[in-house]
């Protein structure tokens, strides 16, 4: 599989053959300023939460490309009402096979509102099972001990992980989760976009080699093939 970084939490990933695209939130990021969003394909996008870093170019990304929007009911709602019928609503711990592979909500343990306001539903994570690879990407959430759940039930072998504090967990939660997780690989991510969660990369990338763990920061722009 290919991956892609878009910045903050943002990733593309290539599976069998599809497109699917995680968390777009790129046109408002200046860290991404390079990235031409319009020519980011997509044949599904997975939304963890409704918050305005996860879904600003949602919108605009679905209707040029008519990827389908796999997420939250009330978020598929949302977008439902904005005129996108290519949607697929799902709720916490429930999975479904896509053409792609199978996705599964996880909990996430934090907030989801929209940008008015309104209500986002919970948060969340996907595990995606596929015949590649299976992998956690864990949205924006607190450190929680039933990440054990996650690896008994998937046992994923690299995980997405948010690691700028302040609105999610640290590097420090996020070793202690790749712990859980039972997983060599990190993934970072949701760090540096604005001052709240500013990290020093050079520190984090010791402070997992210390804990015997493969940290990887991708740079913005940058595709890896695992
Ligand atoms: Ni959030
Ligand atoms: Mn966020």
């Amino acid at each position: 599989m290919k991956i892609t970084y878009y910045g903050h939490s943002c990733f593309g990933f290539e599976i069998n053959g599809k497109k699917l695209l995680f968390d777009p939130f790129i046109s408002p990021n200046p860290l991404a300023k390079d990235i031409d969003v319009e020519s980011i394909e997509a044949d599904y996008i997975l939304i963890s939460h409704a918050h305005e870093d996860h879904i600003a170019d949602a919108e605009a990304i679905a209707k040029r490309t008519g990827a389908k929007i796999i997420s939250s009911f009330e978020i598929t709602t949302h977008y439902n009402k904005l005129g996108i019928e290519n949607t697929h609503p799902m709720n916490i711990g429930g999975g479904w096979d896509f053409d792609f592979g199978r996705v599964t909500m996880t909990e996430a343990v934090h907030s989801s509102s929209f940008p008015d306001g309104s209500y986002g539903g919970s948060p969340a994570g996907f595990v995606i099972e596929s015949k590649e690879k299976t992998f956690y990407y864990a949205g924006d959430t607190a450190l929680f001990s039933d990440m054990k759940l996650i690896q008994e039930r998937f046992n994923p072998v690299f995980a997405l992980l948010p690691i700028g504090d302040n609105f999610t967990m640290d590097l420090t939660d996020a070793l202690k989760a790749a712990d859980f997780l039972n997983i060599q690989q990190i993934i970072g991510m949701h760090y540096d976009t604005f001052g709240f969660i500013e990290i020093d990369k050079e520190k984090s990338l010791k402070e997992a080699e210390q804990a015997g763990k493969d940290l990887l920061l991708m740079n913005i722009g940058e595709t890896k093939t695992f």
